[in-house]
């Protein structure tokens, strides 16, 4: 601190609602800044968990402002779904703030986000279904109904009037259909903006105030670098920048903002979805992986496709976000293995390759060359808190050598060890 990002070095799901969690627990004020609903971030605290998907991951923390900025788009339907659980668990979240330009996800994203994947045939992208790549676009085609809009009826109406033809047009020809007319989404959208309003607000100047005031503020992303619209395995990527340059353009903040680059990096590498995977496991090790850490999405409860650590999206991820630090996460669900492996180059067509390909095709031809290194035995469940309070230290040998490699070889230190689901279940260094 005093301002801090959270990003996901890899294909998202590394654990950055419990890294948020946790640092949060030093902040003032957490931000998202750009993805919807698609994002999954899960917190356990006790025996308590929570499962965010819009709401920043700061939420469950008394006396944090959390702010939805406006390179988010905003799934109104899982707002109200979120909230309304988390009063209904005794959660108080007065302190939630959204951008008056944030983006809203209506029916018809979702509906053509279906259509689109249907056509792609056997080459879907296996999307989230939120609605996330259609609104997104609209936003970009100034084709979108943001926040503010929903405070404003003559502008809203003027907007939906604009809009909403060229959607139905659309909607016709790509076969599906809305099951609202004009007047029922522009009643149901003021009545949105009636019961928010309270939280809508010009969050950019809310968190650079908070930032003039010395206020501990955390960036919270979502999705991971390699689901990156620029940077990520296009086609096969989320519709949103991932990376730390989308903090300034999602929450209105200068790049001389933010202080620390955290990248939450999972021991081993998870994705969902289709797309070039190279150290993707599909035998028992991969099998394991998924049992052991739970690998089952967040937000579609899809079976997460599990493999090895891969250095060379390590290594994209330190170099396209200037990552200061990592915090490494899941090693206890590699627990038990004998050996483990790490990618440190590719080969495609008989060449060595060691920076990662833009190129999907590529990528499916890509065999990982692998270092194998040291596993380590485990512990018992209960000896988990024994090990924290021992940090660093009291970590198995190998495991500590398994870390001690990823920071040598990607000129990152890990400041952060999570061993666990739970809050504490986590040593910083
Ligand atoms: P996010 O999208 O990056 O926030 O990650 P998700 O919440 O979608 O997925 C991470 C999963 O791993 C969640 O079920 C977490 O509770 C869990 N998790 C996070 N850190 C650890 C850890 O160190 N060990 C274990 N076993 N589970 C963890
Ligand atoms: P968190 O924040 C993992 C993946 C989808 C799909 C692709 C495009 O929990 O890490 P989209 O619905 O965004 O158009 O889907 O991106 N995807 C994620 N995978 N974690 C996420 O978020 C993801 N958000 C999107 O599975 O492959
Ligand atoms: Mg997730």
């Amino acid at each position: 601190m005093p301002s801090i990002a959270v990003i996901g070095a890899q294909w998202g799901d590394e654990g950055k609602g419990k890294i948020t969690d946790y640092e949060a627990g030093r902040a003032d004020m957490v931000v998202r800044y750009q993805g919807g609903s698609n994002a999954g971030h899960t917190i356990k605290v006790g025996e308590e968990v929570f499962a965010l998907h819009i709401l920043p991951s700061g939420i469950v923390r008394k006396g944090v402002i959390n702010v939805i900025g406006n390179g988010v788009i905003v799934d109104l339907i899982s707002l109200d779904r979120e909230i309304a659980e988390l009063e209904s668990r005794g959660k108080n979240v007065e302190g939630l703030k959204i951008s008056d330009r944030a983006n809203v996800i209506l029916n018809w994203h979702r509906l053509l986000d279906g259509a689109e994947e249907r056509l792609r045939g056997s080459k879907t992208v296996g999307t989230t279904g939120k609605g996330i790549g259609p609104c997104y676009s609209d936003k970009i085609a100034r084709s979108g109904i943001r926040m503010g809009d929903l405070l404003d009826p003559e502008l809203l109406e003027e907007r939906l009037d604009t809009v909403m033809p060229m959607k139905l047009k659309v909607m016709d020809i790509l076969g599906v259909r809305l099951a609202q007319n004009k007047e029922e989404l522009f009643k149901e959208l003021l009545a949105y903006g009636r019961k928010y309003e309270k939280y809508i607000t010009d969050t950019s100047v809310l968190v650079n105030d908070a930032l003039d005031q010395g206020k501990n503020v955390l960036f919270e992303g979502a999705q991971g670098t390699m689901l990156d619209i620029d940077h990520g395995t296009y086609p096969f990527v989320t519709s949103s920048n991932c990376v730390a340059g989308a903090i300034c353009t999602g929450s209105g903040v200068g790049p001389k903002r933010v202080d620390e680059i955290m990248g939450v990096l999972k021991a081993y590498t998870t994705r969902v979805g289709a797309g070039p995977f190279p150290t993707e496991l599909k035998d028992a090790t991969g099998e394991m992986l998924m049992n052991v850490g739970g690998e089952f999405g967040t937000t579609t409860g899809r079976a997460r496709r599990c493999g090895w650590l891969d250095l060379l999206v390590v290594e994209h991820a330190a170099r396209l976000n200037g990552l200061t630090q990592f915090a490494v996460t899941k090693l206890d669900v590699m627990n038990g293995l004998k050996t483990v492996k790490v990618a440190v180059a590719y080969e495609i067509d008989g060449k060595k390759v060691y920076h990662f390909p833009g190129n999907f095709k590529m990528l499916e031809r890509a065999k990982p060359v692998y270092e194998e290194l040291d596993g380590w035995s485990g512990w018992k469940e209960e000896e988990t808190m024994e090990i924290v309070r021992g940090g660093f230290d009291a970590l198995p040998k190998e495991m500590r050598q398994y870390i001690g490699y990823i920071e040598k070889r990607s000129k990152v230190p890990a400041r952060i060890i999570s061993i666990g689901k739970g809050r504490e279940e986590t040593i910083r260094r």
